[in-house]
């Protein structure tokens, strides 16, 4: 039996599992995500004894008497503030990572009313967002010190959207504070859970998927692969992306799912998915955008590697250079995502 105390509250488990686990599956904490289950994402950041940890690495049984707070056990006044300061700055998209974003916040704020930027860079240095962007993010995090700071009172939320009128995001509260229902936090009685085979390698010939040895595990409910598949593309702008990858195909990137296991039992799903064998041919993969475009490079797609070429004019560019007073010639770069 393992004891901790969790929003000021002593509970216990006889199971020695994951702390994120713990708290979403048997105390239905859902401002606890889990983005990655590894470490990298941080939208399962939780305070323990004050400290921000991931709590997707450690086990309850290296909990014991140890103090986690979860958004769920914040003050009024605590959630109050990030919800106004984050809907405000317009700092949340999807809301996937933004409970994770407040708890590193708090971590910060806890210590330090007054921070600069750099500071809140570095608070939130473990926690990815994949759609709002970062510096929204940081303005909620220095709004939120000033509100702390100068104890401001939380402005009334406007009630009517019209022209010219700034307005929150109507879902904006149960996304900061973790409330708001994404498909893992749903719970259907009977449910049984589902989890995809990922390729191994980037790119790799799938020779053979034999799913035989995980089909007979007791717990196992069905195996789909590319065959069982009636649409097998999927694509935003070209249907050419493998719901599954087939049996001869050749993957494009680690994430390809191959195989698709349902068990009863959200334990099993990895002892399951570790019986399918599958027989691989490594290939070199293809990494960066400048490599894929070389006239040797392997096709990723059907039809090439390019997507779309298109050329956009607008004035005399030649003519506009000639006459420019200066003409600043570099090389710049984009992030990758
Ligand atoms: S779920 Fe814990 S870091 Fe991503
Ligand atoms: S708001 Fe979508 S990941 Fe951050």
């Amino acid at each position: 039996m393992f004891t901790l105390t969790v929003n000021g509250k002593c509970v216990e488990t006889q199971k020695d599992q994951k702390l994120l686990t713990f708290l979403r599956d048997d105390l239905r904490l859902t401002s606890v995500k889990d983005g990655c289950s590894e470490g990298a994402c941080g939208a399962c950041m939780v305070l323990i004894d004050g400290k921000k940890v991931k709590a997707c690495i450690p086990k309850v049984s290296t909990l014991t008497g140890k103090s986690i707070v979860t958004l769920e056990g914040l003050s009024e006044r605590e959630r109050a503030v990030y919800v106004h300061c984050f809907a405000e700055a317009g700092a949340v998209q999807c809301g996937y990572c933004i409970p994770g974003m407040v708890i590193s916040a708090k971590s910060l704020l806890d210590n330090n009313l007054n921070p600069n930027r750099d500071q809140v860079k570095q608070a939130i240095k473990g926690n990815l967002c994949r759609c709002t962007g970062y510096v929204k993010i940081e303005e909620a995090i220095l709004n939120a010190a000033h509100y702390f700071r100068d104890n401001l009172p939380i402005p009334p939320r406007e009630r009517q959207a019209s022209l010219n009128i700034r307005f929150k995001r109507v879902d904006a509260e149960e996304k900061i504070l973790g409330t708001g229902e994404f498909v893992d936090d749903i719970i259907v009685p009977g449910m049984i859970y589902a989890k995809a085979l990922r390729s191994k390698y980037p790119r790799a010939v799938i020779n053979r998927i034999d799913i035989s040895k995980a089909l007979a595990h007791l717990d196992c409910v069905r195996i789909l692969t590319e065959k069982d598949v009636p649409n097998k593309k999927v694509g935003h702008l070209v249907m050419d992306w493998d719901v599954m990858i087939p049996e001869g195909g050749t993957t494009r990137y680690i994430g390809d799912a191959l195989a698709l296991v349902a068990t009863n039992h959200k334990e099993t799903l990895d002892e399951v998915l570790s019986l399918i064998e599958v027989d691989y041919t490594e290939l070199t993969p293809v990494t960066c955008p400048t490599d894929a475009l070389k006239a040797e490079a392997p096709l990723i797609h059907e039809q090439g590697n390019i997507l779309r070429k298109e050329v956009l004019r607008r004035g005399n560019v030649d003519e506009a250079l000639k006459n420019a007073k200066y003409v600043v010639t570099r090389k710049y770069r984009t992030p990758f995502t």
